[in-house]
């Protein structure tokens, strides 16, 4: 009989179906003359109660065998439950236990474990109710990106993520090779050990994709990027991790202001999707875990989010500067405790701060008529702080080449990048959005490492 999955019987199974179903126990009741399993497939929140008569084949063993965490297949008929809180079950006529999971250490009891003990368990704790909810709405996230951008004609293109380049400046870079190959002449390169220099030159993980995301979008007009990038910062918070997923769109012909209006309808797709989809993965986040998230996502879906310039939210923010850390001025970068107070407090909503103080941004971010600031755009969440960053890029040569200098980096390193600005370069934008911060956002989970299935960060990769 052909398996089906959990979820669907749960939603569409009618009594007097015949039904093969295959999973892991959550739990078992044990009633004296018969049982309860409770099956979870991954499919969804839910389990499907199964009901074990004692004259089932070898019902003792079974029962012994069938413990929290066991896999098993189960063949029976479905019935009208008289249980609360679900609809139907299965009246078992055939189980076999694939694989048992002895009571006495299989970490995952029934109760509820602390996110931090779970973590110690990466390898189990996808089969708790609160990772699985996670995984499933991060799939769905990772869906709606795809369909978003699909629908626009938007061009998914694959960077690579060995690179030479520190897009952001910021060397924050993890070293592929960890030889230094410069100081070696061209001409000796076949006495070179290319297990310690394979590239014959320095290179790196890639902490963004964009300046190769702008090459494809100066062929293809509109692209995006969705993959992993790396980040050697030592930032050991709740909103960092060593190699997170990015999604960065790039769009030619395009401004600040259309980089804005994307960015916004992006986000609020990917809200809108998720509520459709994950219902009750949703509601379980908000009854669990934050009692807002539900009522954020639709925020963000109806209410337009507030714009302000930099210059504009260091104003507003200087009334309130005896309440933090780090008291700011105009030419700071805004640290995670400003942002929040912006999203959080002031206008409880996300917020698009732009046009940032040109020092403390990247090379490639536009300068302005002023000349202090840049074309930047970042998006705060409450809650989360930076979720987007992004910005028109710079498509002058001259003032290109001057901004590179004055970082202190080398225009001859860039000249393919340079180059775009040489043939048929036009005014273009893109943004970036951390996915697991998205995904952080969207569930309400207050530690990014328990939205990915396995996190790195500082002294923490267990496998
Ligand atoms: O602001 P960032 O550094 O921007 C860029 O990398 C640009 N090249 C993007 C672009 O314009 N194409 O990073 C973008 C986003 C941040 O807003 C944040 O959400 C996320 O990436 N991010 C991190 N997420 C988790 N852990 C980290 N260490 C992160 N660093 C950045
Ligand atoms: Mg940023």
């Amino acid at each position: 009989m052909m398996k089906r999955r959990i979820i669907d019987i749960l939603r569409h199974g009618q009594p007097d179906e015949s039904v093969t179903i295959q999973g892991w126990v959550r739990t078992k009741r044990d009633l004296k003359g018969f049982a309860f399993i409770e099956v979870n497939d991954g499919s969804s929140l839910a389990n499907l109660q199964v009901v074990l008569n004692a004259e089932l084949p070898e019902y003792e063993s079974l029962l012994k065998q069938a413990n929290t965490g066991s896999s098993v297949e189960v063949t029976g008929k479905l019935v009208a439950s008289q249980g609360k809180g679900q609809r139907i079950e299965v009246q078992a006529q055939s189980v076999k236990v694939y694989g048992e999971a002895d009571p006495e250490t299989y970490p995952l009891q029934k109760k509820r474990h602390s996110f931090e003990f779970l973590r110690t368990i990466g390898h189990l704790r996808s089969r708790t109710n609160s990772l699985g909810a996670v995984f499933r709405v991060r799939n769905a996230c990772a869906t709606a990106v795809h369909q978003f951008f699909q629908e626009r004609g938007f061009l998914w293109v694959h960077t690579p993520i060995i690179t030479r380049n520190d897009c952001e400046g910021a060397g924050e870079l993890f070293t592929v090779t960890g030889f230094d190959f410069k100081d070696i002449p061209r001409t000796e390169t076949q006495e070179v050990d290319f297990s310690k220099d394979f590239f014959g030159g320095k290179a790196y993980l890639t902490v963004s994709g964009q300046l190769e995301a702008e090459v494809m979008a100066m062929a293809f007009s509109n692209v995006y990027t969705f993959g992993p990038t790396f980040r050697a910062e030592n930032s050991n918070t709740s909103r960092h991790l060593a190699e997170f997923w990015m999604i960065e769109p790039e769009m030619a012909f395009c401004d600040l202001q259309g980089n804005m209006d994307l960015a916004e309808a992006f986000l609020k797709h990917i809200f809108r999707y998720v509520l459709e989809t994950c219902p009750e993965d949703m509601e379980f986040f908000n009854q669990r875990i934050d009692n807002s998230v539900i009522a954020t996502a639709e925020n963000i879906i109806h209410k337009e989010f507030e714009r302000i310039t930099y210059t504009e939210a260091i104003a507003l923010l200087e009334k309130s500067n005896a309440q933090f850390e780090y008291p700011v001025k105009w030419g700071l970068d805004l640290q995670s405790e400003h942002e929040r107070y912006l999203a959080e407090h002031l206008f409880k909503k996300p917020v698009i701060v732009s046009d940032y103080p040109v020092e403390i941004k990247a090379f490639y971010m536009r300068l302005n008529d002023d000349e202090k600031t840049v074309a930047a755009m970042d998006i705060l969440a409450p809650k989360i702080g930076e979720i987007v960053g992004g910005s028109q890029r710079e498509e002058r040569l001259d003032v290109l080449e001057q901004r590179i200098q004055a970082q202190g980096m080398n225009p001859a390193d860039l000249w393919w990048y340079l180059d775009l600005r040489r043939y048929g370069t036009v005014p273009h934008a893109g943004f970036g959005l951390g996915f697991e911060r998205l995904v952080q956002f969207m569930t309400g989970m207050g530690n990014i490492r328990d939205v990915i299935p396995f996190p790195r960060s500082p002294l923490s990769a267990e496998f």
